[in-house]
């Protein structure tokens, strides 16, 4: 950080998605091109970007602010971050490019797979009734030093992690269902009959001890079906008692689990624990009023309609979400960010078509490209970028 400019105004860095399917626990990078990539970042928007930050978050300060860990300035209570639109932005969004970037995994870089639109980068979420606080990097970097900061869940939660000569980690742990499960190898883990212990955790959990903030997510591994395979007792035996349950049920007993092991294990007045809602998805284009039999391939414009809800998104699992986390008085308070809704309306933002695909795709497929289109991830830069400026807000200004 010696080489940055002292007098960046604003600054942002890459935000960028791991690529390492076969990392288990962590790969921590301390490296001259990634420090090299947060310059390019900070100068470039040390460039665009007006002196004077007009996108303020009323701030209040408040003696008592200074007890949530992490915590800068209390913003305005009132102020749901998370109901807005998005405006688009020619000038200030991104905040990096794709190629700046060489970490993005090769999943994510839609440009580079041949994407032929950029506007999908462009929008800037905008809450109704105030503005997010600028994303300062260098703020960030300064108030993680010495900190570790983890990313516990699936693919849509592959965080980003940095490790730089400020000694702050940020590390990405596989778990899709938080617990444990027949799917937890980072490798093999596209087993067809899933099945999850919902009382066991610590197999993973041991693991996250000594975090200081952590991020969870786990959803899209629920969504088989209505029901889940719950096993009693543990997988090397004969795995004889394996019952059928709720998938809400199932969800809801591993994420109070979760929430049993954060209250036992973390203290709330030194580190933060998130936890990120269910990712959408965009299948079916008759859902936003498109084509029958299309998805979200070809599509360049977010939805607009304010009410749209997709399919994908389960109102009951948001429920048990709301639910587990909302308890007034819980031993240690967990932030909830609730991307479900704005993500919703980010139909263009998939990574579609343009990715590395896992086989390659057959004559027919070419022919008919939406069959092969990823309606569920994301593209970098892109709408994850949005959930780590949220992340920021409610970690410094929450
Ligand atoms: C970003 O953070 C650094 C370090 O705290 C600070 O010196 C700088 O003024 C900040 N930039 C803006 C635009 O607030
Ligand atoms: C299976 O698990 C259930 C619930 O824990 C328990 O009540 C039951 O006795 C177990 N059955 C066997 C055969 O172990
Ligand atoms: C998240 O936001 C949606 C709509 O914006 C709302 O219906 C839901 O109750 C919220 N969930 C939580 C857990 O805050």
């Amino acid at each position: 950080m010696k080489a940055l400019p002292s007098s960046q105004k604003r600054s942002s860095f890459c935000l960028y998605i791991i690529s390492l399917c076969f990392v288990v626990v962590v790969v921590l990078l301390y490296s001259e091109d990634f420090t090299c990539l947060l310059r390019q970042s900070l100068l470039k928007l040390q460039a665009d970007l007006p002196e004077d930050s007009e996108h303020q978050l009323t701030l209040i300060a408040e003696e008592k602010d200074l007890e949530v860990p992490f915590a800068v300035r209390r913003s305005d209570k009132r102020c749901d971050l998370f109901g807005g639109r998005w405006t688009y932005e020619k000038e200030t969004r991104p905040h990096y490019q794709e190629e700046e970037c060489p970490y993005i995994q090769p999943q994510l870089t839609c440009q580079a797979h041949g994407r032929p639109d950029t506007e999908y980068q462009h929008w800037r979420w905008q809450p109704h009734d105030c503005d997010l606080p600028n994303f300062n990097a260098t703020f960030m970097l300064e108030k993680l030093r010495g900190k570790r900061m983890m990313f516990v869940g699936d693919s849509l939660n592959r965080g980003q992690f940095v490790s730089l000569e400020f000694k702050a980690t940020v590390e990405f742990y596989w778990a899709p269902f938080l617990v444990e499960s027949n799917s937890d190898n980072a490798i093999v883990h596209r087993v067809k009959d899933r099945i999850v212990r919902t009382g066991s955790i610590n197999k993973h959990a041991r693991h996250w001890k000594g975090s200081d903030i952590i991020v969870f997510n786990t959803y899209l591994w629920w969504m088989t079906g209505q029901k889940m395979r719950i096993l009693r007792g543990p997988f090397d035996g004969e795995m004889r008692n394996i019952t059928e349950m709720v998938t809400e049920d199932a969800y809801r007993l591993a994420l109070t689990r979760m929430m049993r092991w954060v209250e036992q294990n973390m203290d709330p007045h030194k580190s933060r624990v998130f936890f990120t809602s269910m990712s959408p998805c965009h299948e079916r284009s008759v859902e936003w009023g498109g084509a029958v039999g299309g998805n979200c391939y070809g599509e360049t414009m977010p939805i607009e309609n304010p009410q749209y809800w997709g399919i994908c998104s389960s109102r009951s699992i948001m429920r048990v979400v709301g639910s587990v986390f909302s308890r007034r008085k819980a031993a240690f308070p967990v932030t909830v960010l609730n991307i479900t809704q704005l993500s919703n309306y980010r139909k263009d933002a998939h990574t579609s078509i343009y990715k590395k695909q896992w086989s390659k795709p057959t004559p027919e497929q070419i022919a008919d490209p939406k069959t092969y289109a990823d309606c569920v991830h994301w593209c970098l830069p892109g709408l994850q970028d949005t959930w780590n400026e949220l992340l920021y807000a409610k970690l410094f200004f929450p």
